[in-house]
């Protein structure tokens, strides 16, 4: 690992590929932080994966293969750079599905030989971690709400590469909730979309949902409870009118949204322990991010405590190349990169945990596999 800073503009090429979208972006990062996206692509078919209810790894991983090289062209293009100008090649390398985090990262491997670019090799959820900072003020140390398809964390956001887990979902992912939502309305895919619009029209208090882990202390989540509830109301209310549906997805949406809160008021009593009045920024970022219900719900919690929401622009929540180019730049910059060999016997991986947990965390039962 080496040590040196530096003081220059860094430019980097991101490649995102852990998921169903092929993404790449070219970032500059200013010696003082501030970050210039100068072109970010992000490629989503969800019609490729609509026919099977869900997301197909080895349709996303042949897609990838045929658009991710595209994609690169279009970013260099768009930013007006070529490959000899970049100063390293960043792509996540986990966790994620394994098949597209081969993609990506294979092409960032090619780039970086045959370009003489360092690579630098990313979790993705550093990517996401990192990613209100390319457009907000969010100063280290950070309460992080990481909230996507496949994971639902709070971390303590130390510095950067200095991250500590304070809870973890023990069943599925917040997003994951709400596609199966979208899924059992009928609504359609990517669910976090599709139910947030359908519950515009809809009624939050006419279904009364539960509050998963009430009676239990920490930070960890659960939504498997709220997915149950969901669908026994849904059964006994068929057959269902539009509004019926609009008022299941807004009194789920509610339900998700105060589950969220209620647990990251619990973190956030942990970091006001540890840091007194240092910490007060709340970062949410990841796919469901991008709601504006939770963002709400999340804006009353912070200001009843003092507390500064800090969430990037929707575009940046859900994946894309930028978080990706400037978690490598922010890397890059400070010295934290492994130069040569180590970088590119770089395996892909599935899992790849960002953290380790808080000791003596109070896990519960349930699955602790990627979601953790
Ligand atoms: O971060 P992301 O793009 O990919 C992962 O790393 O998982 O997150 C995707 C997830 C999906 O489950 C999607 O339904 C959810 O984020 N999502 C939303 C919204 N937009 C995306 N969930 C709730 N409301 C939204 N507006
Ligand atoms: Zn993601």
């Amino acid at each position: 690992m080496s040590v040196e800073t530096t003081s220059k503009d860094v430019i980097v090429l991101g490649i995102e590929t852990s998921c169903d979208d092929t993404a790449a972006a070219i970032i500059r990062r200013a010696p003082d932080g501030a970050c210039h996206i100068l072109s970010n692509e992000v490629w989503t078919e969800h019609d490729d994966h609509a026919a099977f209810g869900g997301i197909v790894p080895e349709i996303a991983a042949r897609s990838h293969v045929e658009r991710l090289d595209q994609t690169v062209v279009k970013v260099l293009l768009k930013a007006g750079i070529s490959l000899d100008k970049i100063d390293a090649v960043a792509a996540t390398a986990g966790p994620g599905l394994v098949g597209g985090v081969m993609v990506g990262l294979t092409t960032a491997k090619a780039i970086s030989i045959t370009h003489g670019k360092p690579l630098i090799a990313l979790n993705h959820l550093e990517g996401h971690a990192l990613s209100a900072r390319m457009t907000e003020t969010a100063p280290f140390p950070y309460l992080l709400l990481l909230i996507s398809g496949g994971h639902t964390q709070l971390i303590d956001v130390r510095s950067l590469g200095d991250y500590r887990r304070l809870g973890t979902t023990i069943d599925d992912a917040a997003g994951e909730a709400f596609d199966k939502t979208a899924k059992l309305l009928g609504l359609g895919q990517p669910g976090g979309p599709k139910v947030e619009s359908a519950a515009t029209g809809g009624r939050a208090d006419r279904f009364d949902f539960p509050r998963p882990l009430a009676r239990r202390a920490g930070c960890d989540f659960s939504f498997s409870g709220l997915k149950t509830a969901l669908r026994e109301t849904a059964e006994n209310t068929d057959p269902r009118t539009g509004q019926d549906v609009a008022d299941l997805a807004a009194s789920f949406q509610f339900a998700a949204a105060r589950h969220l809160s209620d647990r990251t008021q619990n973190a956030m009593e942990m970091v006001e322990a540890d840091y007194g009045d240092t910490a007060r920024h709340l970062v949410v970022a990841g796919g469901v991010a991008a709601n504006c219900a939770i963002k709400s719900t999340l804006g009353l919690l912070c200001e009843s405590r003092g507390w500064k929401l800090v969430s990037p622009p929707a575009k940046y929540c859900t994946d894309n190349g930028a978080m990706i180019a400037w978690a490598g730049a922010e890397r890059l910059a400070a010295g934290l990169v492994d130069h040569g060999e180590d970088a590119l016997s770089m395996a892909p991986r599935a899992r790849w945990p960002l953290a380790p947990s808080t000791e003596g965390a109070a896990f519960g039962s349930g699955r602790k596999g990627p979601k953790a």
